[in-house]
């Protein structure tokens, strides 16, 4: 028994795990799920249905209770199990309006019955969808740009990746691989990209900010400087692509609940150079410096001549837009593919999934562990390093999404893709996992698995409730390669009269729990 400090809760004490092949969402000994709600699931009286690829999850308890609450859930992307085999890869126009429909996000209620087991509430007056139909308001340098074609208001959240829960309790949702899906609508794609919010608890709350800029989110951590400005870690999900953090203009207060989310609309969005341990303020007047500057040369990864630049970026507007590119241009450090970050509750340090990137030869990703100047998320400058890696010797590979527990526990979920499970060099792994990694300690940086996926699933959105008994875990994509609706390659969660393989959202939980 691995982590004996509170065995009353799921993060407190396990037995590892094996890695496995099945077709199962596998747990230690003593521990049990229950499917809260799968792709197609009636979620309210209205009739709406839970979306498609279920990724992050957040819990908010109703009356501070850690047994009913509102779950927040990403839907990522849409399958063969929605749409049928596509003719020639490309959706037709009732395809793309079920992906429209199924992608974006889903609140439901959640509560733990009298049994032990969770469910939904389908009766709750909360209950709704959030996706490619759903209007925003925008905030920020980019509402009525001319990036963004005038426009106060855009329509539409998909692609929706990772996120987080804010300091006033609203969540953040992070549109990642936007672009197939606005391309296929015909929609405008500088309205995709971004970070959205909303309000469990308020349907009518609605936003999109452009401030912590555009690219391919994938998640935001959110913590406070030491003068009280809220900051905002974000990663980009490309090969080569860099780390963000936007540290607002004015302080948090708590007394002013949900108005701290004007915070987010002004503010400095800075990347990171490993390189000299900085942070770079992306500003227009800075890429404007450095575009005048006669000896300029378009830097290593990025396309276009002086003359295209100066087109690009007019106004900050078209920064927060452009943001890869004018992070290049200011000396922003192309990462290996950054996924989830993580800032531990116990020191302030920062965790970064990179999850891997074979145009360098880092095949199975790493931790980096940030260390901000002075403790202070604020700071200009900071140290790192490699926390931990993947491989063999570690026993994952492609670290994805991660969550603190109470203990000071990593839990970090891998998404080896698809095509290349149990396959090779990834064999040593099979099926995607749930491993958990002390921060500090005797163990510390080594990983202990928690769970094993069902075939061809990665799993996603990690989120406990407050007490820690509760585990809500998304399973994502099951039997995504299959092509033959008849022969699916999973049928995860093997509900009874189920022909297909459904995503999900589980609860997980101790048999020993109360
Ligand atoms: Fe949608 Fe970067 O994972
Ligand atoms: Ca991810
Ligand atoms: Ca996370
Ligand atoms: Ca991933």
């Amino acid at each position: 028994h691995l982590f004996g400090f509170n065995s009353n809760r799921v993060s407190g004490h396990f037995d590892p795990i094996a890695p496995s092949n099945e077709d199962k969402l596998v747990l230690p000994k003593g521990y049990r799920y229950d499917v809260v709600a799968a792709f197609d699931d009636v979620i309210n009286q209205a009739g709406d249905k839970f979306g498609q690829g279920c990724d992050y999850n957040a819990f908010l308890p109703i009356n501070g209770a850690n047994h009913r609450g509102l779950l927040a859930t990403n839907h990522e992307y849409t399958n063969i199990f929605l749409h049928g085999p596509l003719k020639d890869g490309k959706m037709n126009a009732d395809q793309i309006k079920q992906a429209l429909y199924y992608q974006g996000m889903s609140v439901i209620e959640v509560f733990r019955d009298t049994d032990g087991s969770w469910k939904m509430d389908k009766s709750s007056a909360n209950a709704r969808r959030i996706n490619g139909f759903t209007k925003f308001e925008l905030t920020g340098p980019g509402k009525g740009s001319a990036a963004l074609g005038g426009n106060t208001s855009v329509t539409g959240t998909f692609a929706n990746c990772s996120g987080g829960v804010t300091l006033w309790n609203t969540v953040l949702s992070c549109e990642e691989n936007f672009t197939d899906l606005a391309a296929a609508a015909s929609l405008p794609l500088t309205h995709y990209g971004w970070v959205v919010e909303i309000d469990p608890f308020d349907g009518s709350f609605l936003r999109k900010h452009t401030a912590l800029g555009r690219f391919n989110h994938e998640n935001t951590a959110m913590g406070l400087a030491k003068d009280g400005r809220v900051v905002v870690y974000m990663g980009d999900d490309k090969k080569d692509a860099c780390i963000y953090k936007f540290v607002s203009n004015g302080k948090f207060d708590k007394a002013k609940g949900r108005n701290n989310s004007e915070l987010l609309a002004d503010g400095t969005l800075y990347v990171a150079s490993l390189k000299n341990g900085s942070w770079i303020a992306l500003t227009y007047d800075a890429v404007k410096k450095t575009l005048d500057n006669p000896s300029f040369k378009t830097p290593a990864g990025l396309k276009g001549t002086k003359e295209d630049f100066l087109k690009l970026f007019q106004n900050q507007a078209d920064v927060v837009t452009n943001c890869h590119e004018a992070a290049i241009l200011l000396g922003g450090m192309p990462t290996d593919r950054p996924e989830d970050i993580e800032i531990s509750p116990f020191d302030n340090t920062v965790f970064i999934c990179h999850t891997n990137n074979d145009l360098h030869g880092n095949i199975h990703g790493h931790i980096t562990r940030i260390f901000e100047q002075d403790d202070d998320l604020g700071a200009a400058s900071f140290d790192f390093e490699i926390f931990a890696a993947g491989g063999r010797q570690s026993g994952f590979s492609s670290p994805d999404n991660l969550s603190f527990d109470g203990n000071g526990n990593l839990w970090v979920v891998t998404d080896i893709s698809s095509s290349s499970l149990n396959k090779g060099i990834y064999s040593t792994f099979m099926n995607n996992g749930l491993f958990v990694i002390p921060t500090s300690g005797p163990s510390q940086g080594d990983a202990f698995q928690f769970a094993s996926g069902p075939n061809e699933s990665e799993m996603t959105g990690p989120y406990f409730t407050p007490d820690e008994k509760t585990l809500f875990l998304s399973v994502q994509h099951p039997g995504e390669n299959t092509t033959d609706l008849s022969k699916p390659t999973s049928l995860w969660p093997h509900r009874s009269g189920d022909k297909i393989a459904r995503c999900g959202v589980v609860a997980i939980s101790g048999f020993q729990l109360g």
